[in-house]
């Protein structure tokens, strides 16, 4: 970067902070540090033009995530990009879920996007035998490069639900797409717009898959399923209604009802 660079990135970091808020980012000063950050260490004499794309992108409402190519969860430093919904830190309730599975168990993380879960669990608890499927060959891909880079022993199945992936399985853990598709023009531009479309559309009451996934379980004997916004109690009222007999709910870091477990 030469003598100049520096100070004009950081003259361009205020008016970048007050575009992205305008275009309704909720933390557009951490965003915009965030990008001047990576243009300054990416793109040396170039970092003002990059940094100007960059906060294009964001304005857009982009996901940052998407924009850096990384996400961090649970202390594992994920790439992704628009093939995978970015992790939410209120999957970390999935993962807690499964930190109670037997010593040696074989689990799996169904819809397993980026392979967040499936890769915190391997590391949380290597003596488990992770799997992580999904049904999108794009997001196995990603999912595949994050295990690898990491040095993290997962199987990787393509798989509609568990059609695919009969098993056996100690263990099924499923952060499956919940979004109700009435309730979509009140969430984030950054879901709606840029995250793909089959990993948060559940149908009409936001169940669709759930269901089905229910349905084919038959033979599972522990199924722990990410859930939305009150959606627990009639999520518990399936598990139950499906043979399960010990229903418990879980709730995420900021007190809502994330994760619903039944066992049989
Ligand atoms: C909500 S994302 C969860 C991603 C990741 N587990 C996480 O928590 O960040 C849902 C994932 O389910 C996958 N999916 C959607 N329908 C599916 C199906 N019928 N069978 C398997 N995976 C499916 C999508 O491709 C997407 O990767």
């Amino acid at each position: 970067m030469s003598m100049t660079t520096g100070p004009r990135l950081a003259s361009a970091v205020l008016p970048a902070v007050r575009r992205l808020a305008a275009a309704g980012c909720p933390s557009a000063t951490a965003d915009a540090e965030a990008l001047a950050a990576e243009s300054a260490a990416a793109a040396g004499d170039g970092a003002l033009e990059r940094f100007e794309a960059l906060v294009a992108r964001r304005a857009a409402r982009e996901p940052l995530a998407y924009i850096l190519g990384r996400q961090t969860f649970r202390g594992l430093a994920l790439r992704v990009d628009s093939r995978v919904l970015v992790p939410r830190p209120h999957t970390g309730a999935l993962v807690e879920a499964g930190l109670v599975a037997p010593r040696g168990a074989h689990v799996l993380d169904l819809c397993t996007g980026s392979g967040a879960v499936a890769l915190a669990l391997a590391r949380e608890r290597p003596d488990l035998r992770v799997s992580g499927a999904d049904i999108s060959p794009d997001a196995l891909a990603v999912a595949r490069e994050n295990g690898d880079r990491l040095g993290l022993e997962v199987s990787w199945i393509e798989s509609d639900l568990l059609g695919g992936a009969p098993g056996p399985w100690d263990a099924v853990l499923a952060n499956a797409p919940y979004i109700a598709e009435p309730d979509e023009p009140e969430l984030a531009r950054e879901l709606i717009v840029h995250e793909p479309p089959g990993a948060f559309r559940g149908g009409l009451d936001g169940l669709d898959i759930v269901r089905r996934l229910i349905g084919q379980a038959s033979k599972v004997p522990w199924l722990a399923l990410e859930v939305g916004d009150a959606h627990a109690p009639e999520v518990g009222e399936m598990l139950r209604a499906a043979g399960f007999r010990e229903v418990t709910t879980r709730r995420d870091f900021t007190g809502a009802e994330r994760v619903v477990v039944g066992r049989r």
